[in-house]
């Protein structure tokens, strides 16, 4: 029996309309007497703007357009999938799922949908995911979204994180295909390092319980990523008998500029060969991967029959790499 394999056959994104530049947000600060700078955070992180999402739009809303758009770009309606994968950190509601939100509001039902938390590696454990239900049969066409309204969870008081994140949803149509898309996933965690990226509070007895803000020690975890990173962007090239040198395009979550860059460099890929769009996101955790992929397609630089590795990291900690033939 012939292996089935699958590929990505449409992407699409979507950004919330409010875009706030680092002046925007630095003005903001000053106001609660907090000092940062466009300067400060250009050279630390690369990022120049975000967007972020009015008070009532949920991660629901930012991934329903962008699937619209990856089905679109795949020729396909919402009827054609057959299931839902939903990366996100920030979910509509504690449950059902965000992706059973995303269904109804795509006007289809019947096909199973469940969301992946795996935080900014979540679009690719939810690849991974439906690359592996394809491959076994249970899915033909699926929907893969990392969605995320990381706004919400911002403390801004506190500089050292509240300049890092922004809002956004990237979605991709993932097809059943004879020629392998998919050629190798990676995927790996280590919940010791729980608290140096986390939200430490819960819902409990109709109250929030613990801190409900993002924290981080982005230093602990800049070390961490660069090092992670590289073991899965290598494991997947072995995995798939491919070298770095045929990788037309890397992909990789879009926290911090330098770490994009030291990656790549490990690779020796240059730095022309990376999608970047730190600059104009920020770090939007799950989508980052999906809206970098769209926009590195709707720009004509990822072309079909390319190579191109995706790559992730984030709380849990959690990391993984893809490496796929467009
Ligand atoms: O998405 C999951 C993955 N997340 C990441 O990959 C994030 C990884 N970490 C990072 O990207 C970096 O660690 C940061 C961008 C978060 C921070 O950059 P850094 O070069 O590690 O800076 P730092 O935390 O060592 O801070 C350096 C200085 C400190 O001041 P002192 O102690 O040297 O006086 C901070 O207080 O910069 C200060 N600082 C700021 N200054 C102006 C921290 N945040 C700000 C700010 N504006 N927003």
């Amino acid at each position: 029996m012939t292996r089935r394999y699958s590929r990505i056959t449409g992407t699409g994104s979507h950004l919330p309309p409010r875009r706030v530049t680092n002046a925007d947000l630095a003005a903001e600060l000053a106001a609660r007497g907090i000092e940062t700078s466009n300067e400060w955070i250009v050279e630390r992180t690369g990022i120049e703007a975000r967007h972020f999402a009015a008070p009532d739009v949920l991660a629901s809303d930012l991934a329903v357009p962008a699937a619209h758009a990856a089905l679109a770009a795949a020729g396909l309606q919402p009827t054609d999938i057959d299931l839902i994968v939903v990366a996100t950190s920030t979910p509509d509601m504690v449950f059902p799922s965000t992706a059973a939100i995303v269904q109804h509001k795509l006007g289809i039902s019947g096909c199973p949908v469940f969301d992946v938390q795996a935080v900014c590696s979540g679009f690719v454990y939810a690849l991974t995911v439906a690359d592996a239900l394809i491959a076994n049969g249970t899915a033909t066409r699926a929907l893969v979204i990392g969605t995320e309204v990381f706004s919400r969870l911002l403390d801004f008081d506190d500089r050292g994180t509240c300049v890092l994140f922004g809002d956004g949803a990237g979605a991709v149509v993932l097809e059943a295909s004879e020629q392998p898309g998919i050629l190798a996933t990676d995927l790996h965690a280590d919940g010791k390092y729980v608290d140096i990226l986390c939200v430490p509070g819960h819902v409990s007895g109709g109250s929030v319980l613990g801190d409900p803000l993002l924290r981080m020690d982005g230093q602990a975890v800049f070390k961490l990523a660069v090092g992670v990173l590289d073991k899965a962007a290598r494991a997947v090239l072995d995995k798939a008998g491919v070298p770095a040198s045929d990788i037309d395009w890397l992909v990789p979550h879009q926290a911090n500029i330098r770490i994009m860059l030291s990656t790549a460099k490990k690779l020796h890929l240059p730095p022309e060969k990376v999608i970047v769009t730190v600059q104009e996101h920020g770090n939007t955790s799950a989508a980052s991967i999906p809206l970098a992929l769209d926009h590195g397609v709707r720009t004509g630089q990822v072309k079909p029959g390319q190579v191109v590795l995706l790559e992730g990291v984030g709380g849990g900690f959690t990391w993984g790499a893809v490496l796929l033939r467009m």
